[in-house]
């Protein structure tokens, strides 16, 4: 599965992109801003930290505006990926997008349903919103497994892209319904390295090491 990052700071991007784990970032208009920056710029710096996939979103909801800043949008970098929300309008744009070699992302995904006409439309990724179907009650990750069940059923090659994601075990049950990506904030990415028995272990460890008094170099 691959991992992006939703984020729009790119200092944190930058560190953790470091790790050689990182395979590609998504932003929304929330997050642009919140840093605070001009979009244009943003997006420009992301794609310059990261070859993978750099999702930008559209704030238009006619078809022709979001053709016109989906346009402006791609031409930052190859590696931009074109976001339009889950509306009838946004899956024209996306086919007119896919017409023209644009690559999407298809946001504020809720359901298999809408999953399936999103690929139909042609969207290159599909992102459902786990954490906010959790938020009302509802099992957001089975979303995952029905959208697996469904791109699998006929073969769409639209990726399912597990978005509102808040914790390491909601990446760890995405991995394990079939998602293609997974895309989480900066402190999620962090949680994944950890567990109290990796620290506890590595603590006596390196007590024991000490106590051996041996070294390796
Ligand atoms: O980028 C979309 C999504 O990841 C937002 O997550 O936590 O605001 O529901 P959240």
């Amino acid at each position: 599965m691959q991992i992006f990052l939703d984020t729009t700071d790119v200092a944190a991007l930058k560190t953790l992109a470091a790790t050689g784990l990182v395979d590609g970032v998504t932003t929304n208009p929330s997050l642009i801003a919140k840093s605070g920056r001009p979009m244009l710029e943003v997006i420009a710096e992301i794609c310059a930290v990261v070859e993978g996939p750099v999702s930008a979103e559209v704030s238009a909801m006619d078809v022709e505006g979001m053709l016109a800043e989906g346009r402006k949008l791609a031409a930052i970098a190859p590696n931009v990926v074109v976001k339009v929300p889950m509306t009838k309008e946004g899956l024209i744009a996306v086919r007119l997008f896919a017409e023209e070699g644009i690559q999407t992302n298809v946001t504020l995904c809720f359901t298999a349903a809408q999953a399936l006409l999103a690929a139909k439309a042609g969207a290159g990724y599909v992102s459902p919103f786990i954490g906010r179907l959790d938020d009302i009650g509802e099992d957001g990750m089975q979303l995952i497994h029905d959208i697996r069940a469904v791109f699998d059923n006929y073969a769409f090659d639209t990726e399912i892209l597990a978005a509102s994601v808040r914790t390491a075990e909601h990446v760890q049950a995405a991995a394990i319904a079939g998602a293609d990506c997974a895309t989480i904030p900066p402190a999620v990415f962090e949680a994944l390295f950890r567990h109290p028995l990796t620290e506890k272990g590595l603590q006596q460890f390196m007590l024991d090491w000490a106590t051996a008094g041996q070294t390796i170099l």
